[in-house]
């Protein structure tokens, strides 16, 4: 509620499809940079200043400018103590616990422009229009008076919120204002703290103290455990599933709430058939696919996840209608996946039955979203007769999907998917889903290349990291090329070093063309390799190079973007192939990550 607010009315119904779903906890996030929320009466500038910000909605999210002298702040809202009550009232009559969330250290710009004392320089500062990054100005760890001023503001936050759990943040604080500040850097030494990082953990610990001195626990995101965390914490694990893992290993209570399957706020279908998100692309079909239980567990440690849930972030949400739209019926699959052991679980199942769950929606007047119109093109290889098989799935129910194997863009009257295509020969598969003429979706597209090469058996010298082996070596010769994205389970990730893989092509094979797909994706810290050497050999020990194939695309220059490195015009002859491709290393100068390992993405080796 706070990059967007949200009346009490609308958190009622809200509740109301949160218990519809048999969930039992609503999470509610009432601080951050934007806007805060909650009224506190002993501190009532952060409602009078820290609940309004200057509108500039028609302005992109990422880079508004701040307010400026004289424009009025009158975008936003607050909820009275009153509100709080009655809130938590009405959930309890759906046997829903409310656990607020009041962020620190950092995400307060919102209290620091009513209280800028607490910060590190003193401000001033203006509550944000939008995205602030990266999140610098924050609380002071070195001032005591900013540990009595949070203290009064929990305290009063427990007199209204029952919860065993108290929710602190702890998320995405830049310390670059610590190393700078006196006071922080005199509390580093009195504490005998390594860095910034142990101070953050000094923070969390000191107000887990206080916390835990109510009766109450914490809970913060899982920053929380870098540096040491507090002992009756527990964690909830949104950069992936790592963060969890740790803290259920070592005996502390874990919500998962991963990126990848658990932030609503992310697209749900193909972004340019839907309303603007915030990135991503979590479809109903990956909720569906989540299990909240990471594999790396023991049945003891296992014991440690409390549950999941899913997070609305509404930067980009504006209305109550556009918030169900990406919640419903994304929230239907992680109630199921709660609910229900693995061997229960069955997508088409589950997908049919949501078609009932959707008359009931209707009648209760929710905006759900119509599901992705994403084809999903399967493909497998069958090597004793040189055939590659292709399914065309999606989420719809029954979808009437039409397809060419010819370059040509799909039609209505193109022929209809009804059951496997078989090919032995190379062809790009386009397909899309249609209704009444039309079509209702974009177009997806997928080569089949097979060469050579497709099929044949593949070892590395130097394998991809255990992040992105897709489907281990066999990838880079199943015939399929990655898509546009880096994730999808065809392209290989090497972080930090060179790829070399050798193909047996099983006999001597004459040899006209060589080459590999490279992806690049510069904000994910991907980028294209330096060149590409293919090398080739009768007896797989001595091999001579075949000739090098050069990136010229500069590090900078770099977008989202494919690229296939290639020899043609040869005329040799192998029995296998090396392929060695040259990590750019380290990101360049002028990058966020410059210095930093960077990684370089592989798919389908291809010989003709
Ligand atoms: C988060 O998404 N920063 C918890
Ligand atoms: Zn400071």
């Amino acid at each position: 509620v706070s990059r967007h607010f949200f009346d009490v009315e609308f958190i009622k119904r809200y509740i109301d499809l949160i218990a519809l779903h048999k969930m039992n906890v609503f999470h509610w996030h009432l601080v951050d940079d934007q806007g805060w929320r909650i009224e506190i009466k002993k501190y009532p500038k952060l409602t009078e200043v820290g609940a309004w910000r200057v509108n500039k909605e028609d302005m992109p999210w990422s880079g508004r400018e701040a307010a400026k002298p004289g424009e009025v702040a009158d975008f936003g809202g607050f909820y009275t103590q009153e509100e709080i009550k009655e809130v938590v009232a009405y959930a309890a009559t759906k046997h829903i616990t409310v656990v607020p969330e009041i962020e620190m250290p950092a995400h307060v710009s919102s209290a620091l422009a009513a209280y800028p004392e607490y910060s590190c320089t003193g401000g001033p500062f203006t509550v944000p229009t939008g995205g602030v990054w990266p999140i610098t100005d924050i609380y002071c760890a070195g001032n005591d008076k900013t540990f009595e001023f949070i203290e009064d503001i929990l305290t009063e936050v427990m007199e209204l919120f029952p919860s065993e759990y108290i929710h602190v943040g702890g998320d995405e604080a830049n310390k670059k204002e610590w190393k700078k500040c006196p006071l922080c850097q005199e509390r580093i030494k009195k504490e005998n703290l390594k860095d910034e990082a142990e101070l953050q953990s000094y923070f969390m610990k000191r107000i887990e103290r206080f916390i835990s001195s109510k009766g109450r626990k914490m809970i913060g995101w899982d920053e929380i455990l870098e540096g040491g965390l507090a002992p009756g914490a527990a964690v909830m694990s949104w950069r992936g599933f790592q963060g969890g893992v740790e803290a259920a290993k070592s005996g502390h209570y874990v919500v998962m709430t991963p990126v990848s399957h658990c932030y609503f706020d992310y697209y749900q279908g193909e972004p340019a058939t839907e309303p603007k998100a915030f990135g991503g692309y979590t479809t109903l079909k990956k909720v569906y696919s989540f299990e909240p239980v990471p594999a790396d567990l023991t049945r003891e440690e296992a014991k440690y996840v409390l549950g999941a849930q899913a997070n609305l972030w509404t930067e980009m949400v504006p209305t109550t209608t556009h918030a169900e739209y990406m919640v419903v019926p994304r929230m239907t699959a992680l109630s199921e996946v709660l609910w229900s052991p693995v061997e229960k679980r069955d997508w088409e199942d589950f997908n049919t039955r949501l078609t009932h769950l959707k008359k009931h929606f209707d009648i209760m007047g929710i905006n759900y979203a119509h599901g992705s119109y994403r084809i999903d093109i399967e493909t497998s290889f069958n090597n004793s007769n040189s055939e590659a098989s292709i399914r065309l799935t999606s989420e719809q129910i029954d979808p009437e999907i039409h397809y060419t194997l010819d370059s040509s863009e799909p039609t209505a009257s193109s022929p209809l998917f009804s059951e496997t295509i078989v090919t032995d020969k190379p062809v790009t598969v386009k397909a899309a889903i249609f209704k009444d003429g039309k079509p209702l979706g974009i177009t997806y597209e997928k080569r089949i290349c097979l060469s050579k090469a497709t099929g044949k058996k593949v070892t590395y010298t130097n394998p991809p990291s255990n992040k992105y082996r897709a489907g281990g070596a066999s990838t880079l010769v199943n015939g399929l090329t990655g898509s546009d994205i880096y994730s999808d389970g065809q392209w290989q990730g090497f972080e930090g070093n060179d790829m070399e893989v050798v193909i047996d092509l099983g006999a001597e094979t004459s040899v006209k063309h060589l080459s590999a797909g490279f992806i690049s994706s510069p904000s994910s810290w991907i980028f294209l390799p330096q060149y590409a050497e293919f090398f080739v050999s009768p007896d797989g020990i001595t091999y001579t190079s075949a000739g090098k194939a050069v990136n010229e695309k500069l590090p900078s220059d770099q977008k989202n973007e494919r690229i296939t490195l290639s020899l043609d015009k040869l005329s040799l002859t192998a029995r296998y192939v090396k392929v060695f491709a040259k990590n750019l290393g380290t990101c360049p100068a002028g990058h966020e990550g410059a210095g930093s390992k960077c990684w370089m993405f592989t798919d389908e080796i291809v010989v003709e």
